[in-house]
């Protein structure tokens, strides 16, 4: 049986009527239409591979958290043996959501509603009254809808594509360069500190995603009074740059002009700054000199995987449907950092991101926005503009990936250029 069809609103959808060849204009249907909704479903969130947790959220055999794959719940455990499974939370005899809470650790999976009981890895084993279907049930093939997963230094991916590319091919060589700077500073890896901050706000999932992709011509605006505090304007953060990596992926950096690591966020006190600078050695061994200097901003693996490292959290832009976005937020410190210093991370991050920091709340407002203002009447003659700094970018030698200044729209670009390339199906 064809399971997933091409909704037949994917031939509304062409994507030069919607993204410029080059990104830089973008139509306002990006943001309201459900048409195009549908179309990003099937081409990308059934495609692509999907962040789904991190590692330190399942240490043990049992262990489980629930999480998305786009609009799909799935559940994500490890097995005894220490692999990792992602099925889509759906009981496989009537479709009955099976797990109903956030995390746990269990042998079994039991559905509540008729009780067809799972293995954690999603096997089916166990159906009341089994007799009674006379032999006309295969509980072999009646398991839990099983997505591919692979792992990238303690980050969990799954795609529903059973024969798109390796993980490691989907993140490219370029962009891993920069990935290893962040999640395998020291050698010992990161974790996720505490819950989740799950929030929803009246935005299109692409915002938050093209903007924490590196958009930095916002701060100074948007956040005055939080850079006035620290002291610093966006072109202070010089030299820095942003880079969009051969696969679409986005990454903004900066280059410290000492010999520490960057990766505190302004303000940041003794504490943590003493500690990040006791393992600054090590980080130089492993990694050398020019990326033990690299502090990484802000960055977003496509389509909805963002990292905000300077501020200590990664977060996904769940989409529940054009006008929608469920935020989940994760708190993600070094794993060797002592008690201490993980406190005053965490404490950090609730300062300034999440539902109650003072810039995350200044960003979700201009998303609901332009969300808002997107859809406005008798405004389609007016593609959306995104093309500062365009024709600026440049390669070099020690830094992989197509840069540009730090003030530009170049991996806004390049978002919308991935975003055509896989909703055209390419
Ligand atoms: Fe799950 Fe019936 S729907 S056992
Ligand atoms: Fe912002």
């Amino acid at each position: 049986m064809q399971i997933l069809t091409e909704p037949s609103a994917l031939a509304l959808v062409a994507v030069d009527d919607l993204v410029y060849p080059d990104g830089s204009r973008i139509a306002r249907r990006l943001f309201y239409d459900q048409d195009v909704y549908e179309a990003e479903r099937t081409r990308i969130f059934q495609r692509c591979w999907l962040f789904v947790g991190h590692e330190s959220q399942i240490p043990n055999p049992g262990d489980f958290v629930t999480s998305y794959m786009g609009e799909e719940p799935v559940i994500v455990s490890r097995a005894k043996d220490g692999s990792i499974h992602v099925v889509v939370n759906s009981c496989s005899h009537r479709a009955t959501r099976i797990c109903n809470v956030d995390c746990g650790n269990a042998t079994t999976l039991t559905c509540p509603y008729h009780g067809w009981q799972f293995g954690i890895d999603g096997r089916l084993l166990g159906v009341p009254s089994f007799r009674l279907y006379d032999g006309g049930l295969d509980k072999s093939s009646r398991g839990l809808h099983q997505a591919r997963v692979e792992t990238y230094l303690g980050l969990i991916f799954a795609t529903f594509d059973h024969d798109a590319p390796s993980l490691t091919e989907y993140l490219g060589d370029d962009y891993r360069y920069y990935l290893e700077a962040l999640f395998d500073r020291d050698g010992d890896g990161t974790a996720v500190l505490g819950g989740i901050q799950r929030w929803r706000i009246d935005c299109n999932w692409k915002m938050p995603s093209e903007n924490l992709a590196g958009d930095m011509y916002h701060p100074d605006v948007s956040h005055a009074s939080v850079m006035q505090l620290s002291g610093e304007a966006s072109a202070d953060i010089e030299p820095a740059m942003q880079v969009t990596s051969s696969s679409g992926h986005a990454i903004i950096v900066r280059t410290r002009p000492d010999d520490r690591d960057g990766t505190t966020y302004p303000g940041s006190g003794k504490l943590e700054r003493e500690w990040f600078d006791s393992v600054q050695p090590k980080v130089r061994t492993r990694l050398g000199e020019t990326r033990a200097r690299l502090g990484i901003i802000a960055g977003n693996v496509f389509p909805n995987f963002s990292l905000v490292p300077q501020m200590f959290t990664i977060r996904v832009s769940h989409p529940r449907g054009p006008g929608s976005t469920e935020m989940w937020s994760y708190c993600l410190v070094p794993a060797a950092a002592p008690a201490e210093v993980r406190a005053t991370l965490v404490s950090g991050y609730l300062r300034v991101f999440g539902p109650g920091g003072m810039v995350e709340s200044e960003d979700g407002d201009n998303w609901v926005g332009m969300t808002a203002g997107a859809a406005c009447a008798r405004t389609d003659d007016r593609p959306l503009h995104v093309g500062l700094g365009l024709g600026s970018e440049y390669t070099s030698k020690e830094y992989p990936g197509s840069l540009a200044p730090l003030i530009s729209e170049h991996n806004q670009r390049g978002f919308w250029k991935t975003w055509r390339r896989w909703v055209a199906g390419a």
